[in-house]
């Protein structure tokens, strides 16, 4: 016997069921615990498009991560027989690769037991017979209640938004935004480090974000929604290979210091480890219609010098900045942030179309 064939008699077909995360403590039980229900925020979100990480202010976020914990506390409960998306269908709108995004959308109305409709490259659609994306916006409010769009151009979402009477979410559009992501990032830290919450915690942690918040999208929005919580934050250090002469878009550092940030950069990823609490590492910019890895040298294993406490996170999709070597430490939380980006968007997705009353306790 050779081949898969030999394998299977192996025994590779066997495997005992793991947690869903080796490592990192994904338990949102504490959150949940931690942030009183006020349900009156959530309302705000019936019937509005999520364009940008600045839509979301600190009252906001925090029932977010409570809906959110509560899903991922006790994920039967809504799978059946509430059903909170039923009769309401998802246009999952993909214009450019995704493995988490995409599919932890749909997962997530999936979940909550609504349909979808995806399409997964613009070829399929009008788009290749030169059709505008705003007739395909206007078509979209006649098949479905919520649209999901990524896009490479950074102008699509608002070109969307102009002729859309359902709302839409914005998956990542070019190296502008991904406020989603934000959501899920900020939602991981919280999970780690629940006391981080209060106005001006006892305990402040250092952040290090090895990207270029001018050209990463993902950045750009975390960066935004840390800066509602700078209460928790001794210091953000962004770290860079030193290729790029600006670091930042026009205003966007002082937008940040202005919501009480500090900010200080760094090209010594091996000097700044010891020190940080979170490392945030990303290496993809999105440039047109494809991507540029950057970063250099500046590459996590097992090896690094990170605190013994530290946690790491990606957004992933990994390159070589990420070494998996760390998977198997306490270091990785980059699982659980993907796994819990999935809770995160049943929450955003049931206020959205205006079924938060079906999963309060107190309304
Ligand atoms: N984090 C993220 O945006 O991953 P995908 O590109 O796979 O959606």
């Amino acid at each position: 016997m050779v081949g898969v064939e030999k394998a299977i008699f192996d025994g590779a077909a066997s495997f005992e069921p793991s947690q869903p995360d080796v490592y990192g403590n994904a338990h949102p039980k504490d959150l949940l615990r931690a942030i009183t229900e006020e349900h009156e925020y959530l309302l705000a979100l019936a019937r509005s498009h999520i364009a940008s990480a600045a839509q979301f202010e600190r009252p906001l976020l925090l029932q977010l991560f409570r809906l959110a914990a509560k899903y991922e506390a006790n994920p039967e409960r809504f799978a059946t027989p509430i059903k909170p998306l039923s009769g309401k269908l998802l246009i999952s709108a993909f214009y450019e690769p995704s493995t988490r995004t995409r599919l932890s959308f749909e997962s997530a109305w999936h979940r909550l037991g609504g349909d979808i409709m995806s399409i997964t490259d613009r070829s399929t659609t009008g788009i290749a017979k030169g059709e505008s994306l705003s007739d395909v916006a206007e078509m979209f409010n006649n098949y479905g209640d919520c649209v999901v769009l990524r896009d490479n151009r950074e102008e699509s979402v608002m070109e969307m938004m102009d002729k859309l009477r359902i709302p839409i979410i914005n998956a990542g559009n070019g190296c502008d935004e991904h406020p989603t992501q934000a959501l899920a990032d900020l939602y991981t830290i919280m999970k780690w480090k629940p006391a981080l919450l209060a106005e001006e915690p006892a305990e402040k942690i250092r952040i290090g974000v090895v990207g270029v918040p001018r050209r990463m999208r993902t950045v750009r929005s975390l960066l935004t929604l840390l800066s509602r919580f700078s209460g928790m934050v001794e210091e953000i250090v962004v770290i860079h290979d030193g290729a790029d002469e600006e670091l930042y878009a026009p205003g966007q550092k002082e937008n940040l210091v202005r919501e009480g940030l500090r900010i200080r950069e760094s090209t010594d990823l091996n000097g700044e480890l010891p020190d940080l609490d979170v490392v945030y590492i990303n290496a993809i910019a999105w440039v047109k219609d494809g991507f540029e890895v950057m970063g250099g040298n500046l590459k996590l294993n097992a090896n690094s010098p990170l605190k013994k406490s530290a946690i790491v996170l990606h957004p992933l999709a990994r390159g070589d900045e990420l070494c998996t070597s760390l998977d198997n430490t306490q270091h990785n939380w980059y699982f659980a942030q993907a796994r819990g980006a999935v809770f995160m968007r049943m929450a955003l997705l049931t206020c959205m179309v205006q079924r938060t009353e079906m999963v309060m306790d107190i309304v």
